[in-house]
């Protein structure tokens, strides 16, 4: 390869990569100029995916895993569950691109792992297809844009109560910036311009990974979905059922907006007569249960603070983990960011103080790791509303 290589070191794993100085324009590094692809940015996603493997591994108890990274860049993320892990015995590396197959080679060899690994240079979608017959306990689908294309080749490889780990970093499309290409693409309605969308891309994308596994007869089981800034990642079990297809279907619906009150609401059915209204938007078909599984990402936290200390230097990665913990209980309801809430009041409350006043008053309540203004609670937004006019009222 021409290109000037660099050692770079994440977690506790090293690997050469493209200098990425030699790609910068003006104050901005594009990690997409670079002849093989590495992004620092995904440090985190790298670091929250060793996590979910060591997690989903103590929580159901698999050992021995083999893990399939179809689209694997500089092969840094399949090295970190290797070297990162105790529970990651085999990684089946693979890119299409050719220089980035030779980088992945030589940074096994680099860790001296080629006894671990197998390397390929292939269309990911053939090589998934090609694994049938074989035992795939996780899929690592981290692509370009969209992974929409990779998932019905993901959920074949994989096995029953296998893990499927997704990265989307379409998240504008996802949140409905060009609404008629997330029709396309995912099959579902988005609704644009409200604090909102941003969680509404991340279940039309949940949803849409659904409803390819229904097809094939699958259900889902969100673990961790979440949202950071420019993408989304998912981490959940594929479970090839027909009773856990049965149970999954239970979790997809719609969304509702109702302009004038602000009003945010998850429905199962379609509703026609609401519609009728002008004042309404109705998004989906998405996912409408739980994206954060309490006991996974407890597990996660056990994990970080006990044998991976390493990664807490990482403050945005500890915040994370942290939020995804308190709203896990209420992650199947929508949140309202204070700006909705106090429409019309003329001054804006605090989360935390909201939080707090909600609690107060009995109010289950949490914050929201998609923003920092975001609230969760088991209340309609009109309570919402009179609790954080009563906080202003009292200033
Ligand atoms: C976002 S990068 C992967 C980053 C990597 N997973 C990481 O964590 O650093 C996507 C990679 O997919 C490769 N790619 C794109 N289309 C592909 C396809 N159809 N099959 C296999 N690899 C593909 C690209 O060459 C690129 O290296």
């Amino acid at each position: 390869m021409s290109t000037e290589l660099i050692e770079v070191t994440e977690g506790n794993t090293r690997v050469l990569v493209p200098n990425l100085e030699r790609y910068r324009i003006g104050r901005k590094i594009e990690p997409a100029h670079a002849p093989v692809f590495y992004n620092p940015a995904m440090e985190v996603n790298r670091s929250i995916s060793v996590l979910a493997v060591e997690a989903y591994s103590r929580l159901f108890n698999y050992k021995d895993l083999t893990v399939c990274e179809p689209l694997s860049g500089t092969g840094i993320r399949g090295l970190r569950y290797l070297l990162e892990t105790k529970c990651v015995s085999k990684v089946i590396m693979n890119d299409i691109d050719e220089d980035a197959y030779k980088l992945i080679l030589m940074n096994v060899e680099k860790n001296n792992v080629q006894n671990r690994v197998e390397v390929y240079n292939t269309d990911a979608s053939q090589l998934l297809l090609n694994l049938r017959g074989r035992i795939i306990d996780i899929v690592d689908v981290d692509p370009f844009g969209s992974p929409i294309e990779f998932i019905y080749p993901a959920l074949k490889a994989i096995r029953h109560r296998g893990l499927l780990a997704v990265t989307a970093t379409d998240v504008g499309v996802l949140m409905g910036r060009y609404p008629q290409k997330c029709i396309r693409r995912y099959g579902s309605r988005p609704i644009y311009s409200i604090d909102y969308s941003r969680e509404i891309g991340l279940r039309i994308l949940v949803g849409s990974i659904a409803r390819i596994a229904l097809q094939l007869d699958y259900g889902i089981r969100p673990l961790l979905c979440y949202y950071e800034g420019h993408y989304y990642r998912c981490f959940m079990m594929i479970l090839k059922d027909r009773s856990d297809a049965v149970l999954t279907v239970k979790n997809l619906g719609y969304v509702l907006h109702v302009r004038a009150s602000g009003k945010i609401e998850f429905l199962k059915k379609y509703p026609t007569y609401k519609i009728r209204r002008r004042d309404v938007d109705v998004g989906g078909p998405l996912w409408i249960g739980h994206i954060i599984d309490l006991d996974f990402v407890k597990e996660i936290y056990e994990i970080l603070i006990s044998e991976k200390q390493y990664l807490m230097s990482n403050e945005k990665l500890v915040k994370l983990i942290e939020e995804f913990i308190e709203e896990a209980p209420l992650s199947n309801v929508p949140y309202y960011t204070t700006s909705m809430i106090c429409r019309g009041l003329g001054s804006e409350v605090s989360s935390r103080r909201l939080i707090e006043a909600l609690r107060k008053a009995g109010i289950d309540a949490s914050r929201t790791h998609m923003d920092p203004r975001g609230v969760r609670a088991l209340e309609e937004v009109e309570v919402l509303r009179e609790i954080a006019s009563s906080i202003l009222d009292r200033e």
